[in-house]
């Protein structure tokens, strides 16, 4: 009985969903905006593109193609300089016992993320063995909730999406999983991710009895 997992990066896997934030702040600052962590939570699991108009919306800021793209690289420049010397200890607690328990089981394991920087952080925490299929912000042309990326790493496995579960810290994510017709769960907090089939406020709280049961079910 062999499922696909698909597991979304930042705030999932490893810790820096606060670096997006903070590089997201900074620009917003720049830009006279008030940018506070409940707009962020709109901004989690979305493209940098649409993040940036994101932002700009709440501001009011009609901006040129010039200047998007300059402010484009200037928030990436920033993300990349916190990301730089990453290493397993950004792991978040309880990922790698999960990842080794799915492998050890012959189930299938995806990435699934918006991020076009994710393969680098995949190097760089020394957990790119672990998956069997990635799909990246360099693969999909719709960002979530559009469904394309988990949808994507399922034909990858050759999977029905019924039989994929998608682990997800964002609620644009869940409702991409929801969406694409696969089970989800959230990681992180139950207020804020009510559309997820389950939630856990991390990957401890996530036993081997609960993946079981999954698989079973
Ligand atoms: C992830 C994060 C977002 C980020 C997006 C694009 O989904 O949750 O916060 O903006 O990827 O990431 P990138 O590294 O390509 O700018
Ligand atoms: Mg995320």
């Amino acid at each position: 009985n062999t499922k696909t997992f698909i597991f979304d990066l930042d705030g999932v896997i490893v810790d820096t969903a606060k670096y997006h934030f903070l590089a997201w702040q900074r620009l917003a600052s720049q830009l006279g905006i008030e940018f506070t962590p409940e707009h962020n939570e709109e901004l989690k699991g979305v493209s940098r593109v649409k993040s940036l108009e994101l932002i700009l919306a709440i501001g009011n800021i009609e901006a040129s193609q010039e200047d998007k793209n300059k402010w484009l690289i200037q928030k990436n420049t920033e993300y990349l300089s916190y990301i730089d010397d990453i290493d397993q200890s950004e792991i978040l607690p309880g990922v790698l016992f999960v990842l080794d328990y799915l492998k050890k089981n012959k189930h299938n394991i995806v990435l699934g993320s918006a991020s076009k920087n994710a393969r680098p952080i995949l190097e760089k925490t020394n957990i790119m063995h672990y998956f069997d299929a990635i799909v990246d912000g360099n693969d999909v042309t719709n960002a979530k909730p559009d469904p394309e990326v988990f949808l994507q790493g399922a034909k990858k496995m050759n999977d029905n999406p019924k039989n994929c579960i998608v682990f997800e810290d964002s609620v644009a994510g869940i409702q991409a999983a929801n969406i694409a017709n696969m089970i989800s769960i959230g990681i992180g907090d139950k207020e804020v991710l009510q559309e997820a089939n389950f939630v856990f406020p991390d990957f401890t709280h996530i036993d081997i009895n609960f993946i079981d049961n999954l698989v079973n079910r």
